[in-house]
């Protein structure tokens, strides 16, 4: 059944939200997909109720870490509204990801700024974002650091 069939911003793919039944196989609607004739470009086929699945195991098994799921990874709207609406943390490597994940609502508190080499205008955002957590693993960021967003954690 079609459940959802919404376009996204025009920088993001064409989203299909396809509620299947249980016994279906991936290779059955990759397989669906790809006899329709209508796909010219690369697809993924995501099952959203896996990354559900994967938190509820990952909060079961460690408890006490939080985990904070890098954007890079997989950028998709689907994917980070998942996460963020199970109240996961977010580890952005820029400015345009910090900006993604806060327009989700998420707060800055729940992201961490992640890069070896961080650029100045980027870290400018993230002390205006209020983003204070970030990664360093060498003596010149942490100065960069120091001098650029003091506050910085
Ligand atoms: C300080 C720092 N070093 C290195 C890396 C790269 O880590 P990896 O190669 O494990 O993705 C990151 C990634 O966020 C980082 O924040």
């Amino acid at each position: 059944m079609e459940n959802e069939n919404r376009k996204l911003d025009k920088n993001e793919l064409d989203l299909h939200i396809r509620v299947v039944e249980s016994q279906v196989t991936e290779e059955e609607i990759i397989d669906k997909i790809i006899d329709s004739g209508r796909i010219e470009d690369a697809f993924y086929v995501c099952n959203v109720s896996d990354i559900v699945e994967k938190h509820k195991h990952w909060e079961h098994v460690l408890p006490r870490v939080q985990p904070h799921y890098a954007v890079k990874c997989n950028s998709h709207r689907l994917v980070l509204e998942t996460l963020a609406a199970l109240g996961t943390c977010f580890d952005c490597a820029s400015e345009d990801e910090i900006r993604k994940v806060i327009s989700l609502g998420v707060s800055a508190d729940r992201i961490i700024y992640a890069h070896p080499t961080k650029k100045i205008n980027h870290l400018r955002y993230a002390a205006e974002a209020g983003v204070t957590a970030m990664t360093f693993d060498s003596e010149c960021e942490l100065y960069k650091i120091k001098k650029y967003y003091p506050e910085a954690r």
